[in-house]
């Protein structure tokens, strides 16, 4: 992808900006990186904690040339990528599907995928990472659920490595999913990394709080999950909870 990188001080989002950018034609790999947010965003309108100096948060530019309904493999080859950038650390970090990554079961990776498409054609993907690097310790609202890398190795890291380390994970899994491979390796990574398969979970549907067993993550990066009458339902994407309450 090549990679030119845009680099801010501070910005509210590096998402909403890479969305800017994006809208004005800038090429796929662009990615944008910030050393502080002012408005970083998660997932279903909650705000992103933004530690300056301390995080990776970047947004990358993509303009894959599949359909919209693809669209969600994106999230988890972002995951995929990360997962094994840590690894390369010495690190064992877990998948939580569709796109957190884990390390002692606490979250060091969220990703927020947004997308502009017309009816068949994807006008361009924005996939925004934050990495907890070198954090110190969190606030204590979020300290039992967030880690960092410093606090699972006791070491400080270089974020620029590390980001590189990402990228360059990324590219082949994203060039083996434009390629339609059809076991491609950022699936047999989500799956082998799952920390929801073979678990019961939990998840909010319109008809109210549901559960089931994860039991697989299918082609298209979808969550099987079986109901305890045998019957199967994917799950797309979506806040899914370990746990039966
Ligand atoms: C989540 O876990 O809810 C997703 C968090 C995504 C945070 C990243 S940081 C870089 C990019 N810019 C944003 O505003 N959000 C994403």
């Amino acid at each position: 992808l090549g990679h030119p990188i845009i680099h801010f001080r501070e910005v509210p989002s590096t998402n909403i900006e890479a969305r800017k950018y994006a809208r004005e034609g800038t090429a796929e790999g662009t990615v944008i990186v910030a050393e502080h947010q002012t408005a970083g965003r998660g997932r279903s309108g909650r705000s992103w904690f933004s530690s300056p100096e301390w995080a990776i948060q970047m947004s990358l530019i993509l303009r894959p040339k599949v359909s919209p309904a693809l669209a969600a493999s994106i999230t988890q080859i972002g995951a995929a990528a990360v997962a094994k950038a840590l690894e390369s650390l010495g690190l064992s970090p877990q998948i939580k599907w569709p796109n957190d990554v884990l390390l002692s079961e606490k979250k060091v990776c969220g990703i927020l995928t947004e997308m502009s498409c017309e009816l068949d054609h994807i006008n361009h993907i924005v996939i925004g990472i934050g990495i907890n690097v070198n954090t110190p310790h969190f606030p204590d609202d979020v300290a039992s659920v967030a880690t960092s890398v410093r606090i699972e190795k006791g070491e400080t890291w270089n974020r620029k490595k590390l980001m590189a380390a990402v990228l360059n994970s990324f590219e082949p899994l994203y060039k083996e999913f434009l390629e339609g491979k059809e076991h491609p390796e950022y699936l047999r990574i989500c799956r082998a990394l799952s920390n929801l398969i073979g678990q019961h979970i939990t998840y909010e549907t319109t008809k109210g709080r549901l559960s089931a067993k994860a039991i697989d993550i299918d082609n298209i990066g979808r969550l099987i999950v079986q109901h305890s009458d045998g019957s199967t339902e994917t799950l797309l994407s979506g806040e899914v909870h370990i746990g039966t309450q």
